[in-house]
C-alpha cells in the first residue's frame, strides 16, 4: 500500500505589534493610498524587541500540534523554514524542537526564502513518502522586519513578521498529491541581501543587511514564471483549472495574486486574501494564509488547494493537496 501526507493540523501567529499605513507615512516618502492600490497591503505585524523567529514559530507549531490531536512527541521530523534564524547555528528548528520538548529527530532549516514553506514541505511529504518519518511539522516563520532598512521606501512597506505551520500524517490516502520546485540562481542579485556571515559580515554586525530589491522586474517574473507553475502543477496531475477549488498563494503583491487567478480563471473569493492584514512575511506567508482559511472554515475536508510561491533566489514552487 502506498504511503502519502496529509495536513492534519494548522496554526498561525503574528506578533501584537501592528504597523499601519499611516505609520508609516510618518517615517517614509509614501502614502497609504499608493501602497493599497500598488500592493494591497494595510498594515503588518512587527516583532518587538527580544521577540524572536522561534517564538514566532513555537506559537504557531503549539497551534498546529492542538488542532491536531497530538502530542509534541509523535512528531519525528521538524522542518523550519526561514531567512530570518536566530542565530548563525543551530537551526531554528533545533531550537524550536528544544522549546517543544521533542529529543531526537531530525530537525533542520529550509532557505528558499518565500517559497521556503513549500519547500518544507515538499521535502516532509517525501520523508513520509518514503516511510522514513510518520508525523512530520513544517514551519514557515519569520522576522523579516529585522533584514528591512525602514528608511527605503521600495521596501519596507511590503514586508511584515509571522509564522504558520502545518502537521503532516501519514495516511493510506493524498494528502499532498505533488510538489514542484525550481530555482535560477542567476536572478540573485534582483532579489537579495548582499551581506551574511561569509560576505560583508561587518553590515551583519552593525544590522545593515537589508532587503534590496528591483521591484518592476520581480513583478514581472513573478506573473510569469506563477503563470507556468499553475499549467505545471495542473498537467502533472492531469487536472483541469476548474477542478482547483482554493488557491493558497504567496502573499507578495494583490496585483500578482489577481494575475494568478485570472491564469486559473478563479473568482477572488476563491483565492486566499490575507495580503491586507498581514504583508509579506516571506517563508510565513502561505501557511498564515492557509490557517487563516481552515480556521475561518472556508477550506472545507475533500478540497482541492494549490499552493504557489515565488521569492528570492530566484526560487518558486507549488504544492497541490487534498485537504
Ligand atoms: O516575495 C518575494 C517576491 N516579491 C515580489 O513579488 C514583489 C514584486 N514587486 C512588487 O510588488 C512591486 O514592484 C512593488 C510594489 C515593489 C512596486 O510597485 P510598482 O508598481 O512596480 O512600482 P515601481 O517600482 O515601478 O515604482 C513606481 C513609482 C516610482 O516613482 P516614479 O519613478 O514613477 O516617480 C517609485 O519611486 O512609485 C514610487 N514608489 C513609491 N511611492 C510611494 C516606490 N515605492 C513607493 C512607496 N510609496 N512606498
Amino acid at each position: 500500500m502506498n504511503t502519502f501526507s496529509r495536513i492534519i493540523g494548522t496554526g498561525g501567529y503574528l506578533p501584537k505589534n501592528v504597523v499601519t499605513n499611516a505609520d508609516l507615512e510618518k517615517t517614509v516618502n509614501t502614502s497609504d493610498q499608493w501602497i493599497r492600490e500598488r500592493t494591497g497591503i494595510e498594515q503588518r505585524h512587527v516583532a518587538e524587541d527580544g521577540e524572536h523567529t522561534v517564538d514566532l514559530a513555537e506559537n504557531a507549531a503549539r497551534l498546529a500540534i492542538e488542532a491536531a490531536g497530538i502530542s509534541p512527541q509523535d512528531i519525528d521530523l521538524i522542518i523550519v523554514a526561514t531567512t530570518t534564524a536566530d542565530q548563525v547555528f543551530p537551526s531554528t528548528a533545533c531550537l524550536l524542537q528544544s522549546r517543544l520538548d521533542i529529543h531526537g529527530c531530525p530537525a533542520f532549516d529550509i532557505q528558499a526564502v518565500c517559497t521556503g514553506f513549500v519547500y518544507g514541505l515538499s521535502v516532509a511529504d517525501k520523508f513520509i513518502r518514503t516511510g522514513t518519518s510518520k508525523c512530520a511539522l513544517v514551519v514557515g516563520a519569520e522576522t523579516f522586519s529585522r533584514i528591512i532598512d525602514w528608511t527605503d521606501r521600495n521596501t519596507c512597506v511590503l514586508f511584515g513578521d509571522g509564522a504558520g505551520a502545518v502537521v503532516l500524517k501519514a495516511d493510506n490516502t493524498p494528502g499532498i498529491l505533488s510538489t514542484h520546485l525550481h530555482a535560477d540562481g542567476d536572478f540573485a542579485k534582483l532579489l537579495h541581501v548582499p551581506s551574511g556571515v561569509s560576505t560583508n559580515y561587518p553590515a551583519v554586525q552593525e544590522g545593515r543587511a537589508y532587503v534590496e530589491m528591483a521591484g518592476s522586474e520581480v513583478f514581472k517574473m513573478a506573473v510569469k514564471i506563477l503563470g507556468q507553475i499553475v499549467d505545471e502543477t495542473l498537467e502533472a496531475n492531469g487536472l483541469e483549472r476548474q477542478d482547483i477549488d482554493w488557491l493558497v498563494p504567496h502573499q507578495a503583491n494583490i496585483r500578482i495574486i489577481v494575475a494568478t487567478a485570472k491564469k486559473l480563471r478563479m473568482p477572488m473569493d476563491r483565492v486566499v486574501q490575507t495580503i491586507a492584514k498581514h504583508g509579506n512575511t516571506s517563508a510565513a506567508s502561505i501557511p498564515l494564509a492557509l490557517d487563516h482559511a481552515v480556521r475561518a472554515n472556508d477550506i472545507k475536508a475533500g478540497e482541492l488547494l494549490l499552493l504557489e510561491g515565488f521569492g528570492g533566489g530566484f526560487t518558486w514552487g507549488s504544492a497541490l493537496i487534498r485537504y
